[in-house]
């Protein structure tokens, strides 16, 4: 794969937010022998170190009741080397959606020899092995099993990787229409992490184009929702820095990856705000305005590449109230950051108003921030759930 290189990045206390790389070739040929002439401008990553990272990497697919053949699709894309963990939120009755996905799980690397493994959020093991850990904020009021919630489904998911030993996790829906989109957003976790200098490294994709069928098929480069929450967390950096700032361009960011290191300090929100809130904590925690939260960290640095794919992004419309939803849990990332100012306050209450996601005079709700994972027992959970691994295997024998 071809991708330009790291032309531009702010720097914002430990953190190097690069501005967006994009794809120029999927596929880019044998290693050649001769230095690249393009190399300047462009990283060339080879197939085997490419392959060497999905090695080392999981793909964690949350899903909640999306339609068998988007979930088939999806997992056909995944390449062949990572680790896929199936977080499933499906009902399993009447109809035992999960079961079905099971199945499909169980077929696809029966005929493949993939690595997968399958378990429903609401397995009372799950929780049990969480309450034994100590991590009970994942938990509802009983502690009897863990919340709904796409974020939570990602911890999880996080959570068995270390399991498994991954270094790295990748994140992709369930709902995604193209599974060669799916295919090269790994490719772009890879290459990012096979640039990253640090432990602590993110990548985050940018689609090109995210269409919309109106009649005909039209490109749109933005959703209303990122391009409202970019701004947003732009605003609060520049405030900081003084500096006008555009370089956040993924704060919406559902298909990303992190290296294992860089899980485990994070925090996570529950809900639609749990990727925009994973930047708002990174410029808290070490944007150097705060007190820096880990000074080891700090010393590596934490990198935070946006890679912008080739393919469009076309998943499941599900409405302007769920489009609603997630602008007003992203914003209240931003609105309840300590770093926020007056101003930045008043954008988000303007554009919460205006795009009717909250009333007039209303505030956005705080949002719900998990403990990050470094304070759990991540041991304990390790031991409890190991056992029971292979029941959650679905590649049988
Ligand atoms: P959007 O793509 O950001 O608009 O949000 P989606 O509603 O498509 O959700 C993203 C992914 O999370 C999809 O694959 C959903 O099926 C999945 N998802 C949504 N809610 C839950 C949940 O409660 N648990 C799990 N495990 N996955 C969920
Ligand atoms: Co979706």
């Amino acid at each position: 794969m071809r991708i330009e290189k790291q032309r531009y990045t702010e720097r914002f206390g430990s953190l190097k937010i690069n501005d967006v790389q994009k794809v120029l070739e999927l596929d880019s040929g044998r290693r050649a022998d001769m230095p690249l002439k393009e190399a300047i401008a462009v990283d060339k990553i080879e197939e085997d170190v490419i392959k060497d990272f999905e090695e080392k990497m999981a793909i964690v697919i949350p899903i909640k009741d999306e339609k068998l053949k988007l979930f088939e699709g999806v997992i056909s894309g995944v390449p062949h080397e990572c680790l896929i963990i199936v977080i499933s939120n499906s009902g399993q009755e009447p109809v035992d959606r999960f079961g079905m996905e099971r199945d499909t799980l169980e077929q696809f690397c029966h005929f493949t020899q993939s690595q997968a493994l399958i378990i429903h959020q609401k397995d009372p093991v799950l929780a049990q092995a969480l309450a034994q850990a100590g991590y009970t904020d994942l938990l509802d009021e009983d502690g009897k099993a863990v919340r709904d919630g796409k974020s939570e489904g990602m911890v999880i998911g996080l959570l068995v990787a270390m399991l498994a030993q991954k270094e790295y996790v990748g994140f992709v829906d369930a709902d995604n229409y193209f599974p060669g989109a799916v295919w090269e957003y790994v490719k772009c976790y890879a290459a990012g992490f096979s640039i990253a200098q640090s432990p602590y490294a993110m990548v985050r994709i940018l689609w090109r184009y995210k269409p919309k069928i109106s009649g005909e098929i039209y490109f749109r480069k933005w959703g209303r929702v990122s391009e409202t929450t970019n701004k947003c967390l732009n605003s609060l950096i520049s405030s900081k820095t003084g500096f006008e700032t555009d370089i956040i361009k993924t704060a919406n960011a559902g298909e990303h990856a992190m290296s294992i290191n860089l899980a485990k300090i994070l925090p996570f929100a529950s809900g639609y705000a749990v990727e925009p809130q994973e930047l708002v904590s990174l410029c808290e925690d070490y944007g150097g305005v705060l007190p820096t939260a880990n000074q080891k960290v700090a010393k590596h640095g934490i990198e935070i590449f946006q890679i912008e794919s080739r393919n469009p992004h076309f998943h499941e419309e599900k409405g302007i109230v769920h489009l609603r939803e997630m602008l007003l849990q992203g914003l209240s990332t931003v609105y309840h950051s300590q770093l926020c100012e007056e101003e930045t306050k008043r954008m988000v209450i303007r554009e919460l108003v205006a795009q009717r996601a909250a009333k007039r005079g209303e505030e956005p709700a705080k949002p719900r921030i998990n403990l990050p994972l470094r304070k759990m027992n991540i041991k304990s959970f390790i031991d409890f759930m190991a056992e029971r691994m292979d029941s959650y295997s679905a590649l049988k024998g």
